[in-house]
């Protein structure tokens, strides 16, 4: 296996003033990339600003001899963000999507202002990025897209009905994405990291945040943005040197026939069936919807015209 190196690529790496983003734009600037670092700087509940995390980060890139820049920009302003990659490097081949704040709270006590600043950072920061350097690298016949979910969006969390939802939206764009991009090589790919950093530190002990260093997250991010990655559309979970790939599994399933009333009485009946897994499958894509649905009821909505 060769070395991977990114000596002709230009690298956005969003929140990179600190925590992950930070070790991805070090390693990358290592590896030969020319590296957008973009930190808006404020506070880890999203409020205040500060030029200082990215550029203490670029003027640890240079140090070593590396090639970085500073933008200063909220993710909400994407655009400007894949500019300052247009205007200092020219091009842009790779997007890692990972600016985030954290605003937990009990549903019940959730504020209108918890639930659109997550929003705002992680959701649409992902689209407006996404969305200015996606021409970029459909048109030059290649990209490569992370986007930051969370376990939490995954499977749901206490007190994140903010974050979770913002980071089930990731997952949809991520692999709506991927089967865009398939066809121009641009892969798209979501990560869930667990990484000690200003996220975490207040829940963590100094043993724990030690084991799961950003460090050990790096290297997925390395190798799913490389130029041989062939991968797209995957869900992995990562950290403290532990590397997993999820996918969604559907039961068989039951099915009461389509020349029959089905009464919820009935679904009732036969629940333990249909929420059997001892026949399940993986599920990875609407195709597969529609062949499981077709196999157990004998209609084809693949060749369904009207
Ligand atoms: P961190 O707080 O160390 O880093 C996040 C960075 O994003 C900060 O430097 C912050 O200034 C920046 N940022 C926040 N809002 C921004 C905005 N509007 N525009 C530009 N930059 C902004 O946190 P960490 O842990 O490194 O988080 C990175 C990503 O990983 C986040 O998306 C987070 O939700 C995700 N994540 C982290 C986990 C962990 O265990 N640390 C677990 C699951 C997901």
């Amino acid at each position: 296996m060769s070395d991977i190196k990114f000596f002709d690529k230009v690298v956005i790496v969003t929140g990179a003033g600190g925590g992950l983003g930070r070790a991805y734009a070090i390693e990358f600037a290592k590896r030969g990339a020319r590296v957008v670092v973009n930190d808006l700087g404020g506070s880890g509940a999203g409020e205040g600003a500060s030029s200082s995390a990215a550029d203490v980060v670029v003027a640890e890139i240079k140090a070593f001899g590396g090639d970085a820049v500073a933008n200063y920009d909220s993710v909400e302003f994407g655009e400007k963000i894949v500019q300052t990659a247009i205007d200092n490097f020219g091009r842009v081949d790779i997007l890692v999507n990972n600016a985030g704040i954290l605003r937990d709270s009990s549903f019940t006590k959730m504020s209108d202002t918890d639930w659109e600043l997550i929003y705002k950072v992680h959701v649409d920061g992902a689209y407006k990025l996404t969305k200015a350097a996606w021409p970029y690298m459909v048109n030059q016949g290649f990209g490569r897209v992370i986007f930051t979910t969370s376990a939490a969006g995954i499977y749901g969390n206490f007190g994140q009905a903010n974050y979770s939802s913002a980071k089930s939206a990731l997952l949809g764009l991520g692999k709506t994405l991927a089967i865009e991009g398939a066809r121009k090589n641009v892969h798209v790919n979501v990560i869930a990291p667990i990484a000690g950093s200003r996220l975490t530190e207040t829940i963590w002990g100094e043993d724990i945040l030690k084991a799961t260093s950003p460090d050990y997250v790096v290297p997925l991010v390395v190798k799913l943005c490389s130029e041989d990655n062939k991968d797209t559309g995957g869900v992995y979970e990562v950290g403290a040197s532990w590397f997993a790939k999820v996918r969604v599994e559907r039961s068989e399933g039951y099915a009461f026939g389509v020349d029959k009333d089905v009464s919820a009485e009935d679904v009732a009946s036969k629940w333990d069936a249909i929420c059997d897994f001892s026949n399940s499958a993986p599920a990875e894509s609407i195709v597969s919807t529609f062949n499981a649905v077709g196999k157990m009821v004998g209609i084809d909505l693949l060749a369904a015209k009207k």
